[in-house]
């Protein structure tokens, strides 16, 4: 069978990060069609750093209450260094889908309040019945933690093919002292980041907006004729 280009674009461009989940579970063989998929993705040496801590049912529930707790009662103290700062078009593109959220919500520029009430949202895991927390070995550095990154996007790539709504959150593993505990990840481990996901909310106005993509003029530096 010959997989098309066009499939795959579409499959890409129906991705989108999800922000309000219905509750229904996903079935376990779905979910373990999704990872067996996403650990294609290549990675230094073949050495697969990912590591998958999965929550469903009542211990997603058990786990958004404690982690909505410890973020209202605790500052964040991530594993890996949060980015230093987002400058010049990265700043104007973070911006950009930060508005268009607050907009699809109803959130007024200025709203600090509505602001910091939805990014808590995040610690709430928007509702999704499952939640996935990556980690890496610490050993590995920067690049156990790229080659995550492709794992996480082709969880996200895979679990859309399904049916299946998520979105990554950074947000989650601002807390890694407290998922450590938690979970009992071990401390040579960085935890990256989490997914969480399920059936989307399709009405949820979260769920109403699509972000854009820079052209590909401003991406590629072409050397040569191609
Ligand atoms: C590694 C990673 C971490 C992210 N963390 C968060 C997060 O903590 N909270 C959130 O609402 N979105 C988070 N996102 C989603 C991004 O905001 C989103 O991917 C981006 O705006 C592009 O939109 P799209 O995914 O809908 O195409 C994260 C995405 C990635 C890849």
């Amino acid at each position: 069978m010959t997989l098309s280009h066009a499939d795959l674009d579409a499959l890409f461009a129906q991705r989108h990060s999800c922000r309000a989940f219905r509750p229904d579970p996903v079935p376990r063989a779905t979910i373990e069609n999704i990872i067996a998929t996403a650990r294609r993705v290549p990675s230094w040496c073949n050495a697969q750093p990912w590591q998958v801590t999965l929550t469903s049912g009542d211990e997603t529930d058990r786990f958004r209450v404690a982690l909505r707790a410890e973020a209202e009662s605790t500052a964040p103290n991530p594993d890996m260094e949060w980015p230093k700062r987002y400058t010049g078009i990265y700043q104007d593109r973070r911006r950009a889908c930060g508005f268009q959220l607050y907009d699809a919500v109803g959130i007024e520029k200025g709203d600090r309040a509505g602001s910091a009430r939805q990014m808590m949202r995040n610690f709430d895991l928007f509702d999704a019945p499952h939640c996935a927390i990556i980690s890496s070995p610490a050993d590995l550095g920067p690049y156990g933690a790229m080659d995550c990154g492709g794992f996480v996007t082709a969880f996200t790539l895979a679990a859309q093919a399904q049916g299946v709504a998520s979105i990554a959150q950074a947000a989650v593993a601002s807390y890694g002292p407290f998922l450590h505990r938690y979970f009992g990840i071990p401390e040579d481990r960085l935890i990256l980041c989490a997914i969480s996901f399920g059936r989307a909310d399709p009405d949820n106005p979260a769920n109403a907006f699509r972000t854009d993509r820079a052209d590909l003029a401003e991406i590629v530096d072409w050397r040569g004729e191609a």
